[in-house]
């Protein structure tokens, strides 16, 4: 089985410095207990608040051999007015590797469109950050599988096959993820179909399942031969779910 990416999306938490640090600690801590590091790798989304000081702990802690950083957005542009924006030279100046693009909240509570998401995948590729680009239906009716080829070709529009196989694809249906109401996890079989769906038009060099992971679904998810990693929000800033879920990757 191959390698698997577990990918922690903290979103806008946790609320304190002092927290960051204690959920840090406490994965640093798991992780060694491990064993066998070749089983699992580990990207952390920390809001950009937080960046330099996750930085900072990566270096003094084992993090930095076991783990990377990603950021949760990026700006269209690199050397432009944009007030409120960080560019990707910026991130990458701090140690960031990663970037989640797209991601549904952005999209669906920002109004963020397609053309913009693309925008910003390029700007990732641009600055040498790899990004992490979410795709994903908002309801699943019958028009769902047109929804994301759609979404796909809108987002990975004008990209080269080289480029796209740099990107790592998050399926993660909107309905799904843990904090919108109703919200269930997709079964494997599921995500399965629509990930194919997706990869009809492109080839990512990673594919990832996001929305309602837990520890009492991870397995199920992550002993899929075609699903590379878990993309984890709500659960990742529960420290002891989080190093259960990883305890569970590195078994597969
Ligand atoms: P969730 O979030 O794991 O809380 O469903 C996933 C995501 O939004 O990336």
């Amino acid at each position: 089985m191959n390698k698997k990416l577990i990918v922690a999306n903290w979103k806008m938490l946790p609320e304190s410095l002092a927290e960051a640090e204690s959920i840090l600690e406490f994965t640093d801590s798991q992780l060694s207990t491990l064993g066998n590091q070749d089983k699992l790798s580990l990207v952390i989304c920390p809001p950009f608040i937080y960046l330099e000081d996750v930085a900072r702990i990566f270096k003094t802690s084992n993090l930095e051999n076991r783990a990377s950083i990603g950021a949760q957005d990026i700006a269209i542009e690199e050397k432009t007015a944009l007030t409120g924006e960080i560019s990707g030279s910026m991130l990458s100046k701090i140690g960031v590797q990663y970037v989640i693009i797209g991601h549904s909240e952005r999209r669906w509570k920002l109004g963020e469109s397609d053309e913009t998401v693309n925008q910003k995948l390029k700007s990732a590729l641009r600055s040498g950050l790899i990004p992490i680009v979410c795709i994903g239906e908002r309801v699943r009716d019958e028009n769902f599988s047109t929804f994301l080829r759609n979404q796909t070709s809108n987002t990975f529009k004008d990209l080269t096959p080289d480029e796209i196989g740099k990107c790592i694809l998050a399926y993660e249906p909107v309905w799904a993820i843990s904090t919108n109401p109703g919200a269930k996890p997709d079964t494997p079989q599921s995500a399965l179909e629509s990930i194919s769906i997706i990869k009809t038009s492109i080839s990512p060099q990673l594919v990832l399942y996001g929305g309602s992971i837990n520890p009492k679904n991870a397995q199920d998810f992550l002993c899929m031969e075609d699903i590379d990693g878990v993309l984890v929000g709500g659960a990742s800033v529960k420290k002891e779910e989080f190093a259960d879920i990883l305890k569970i990757a590195a078994k597969i």
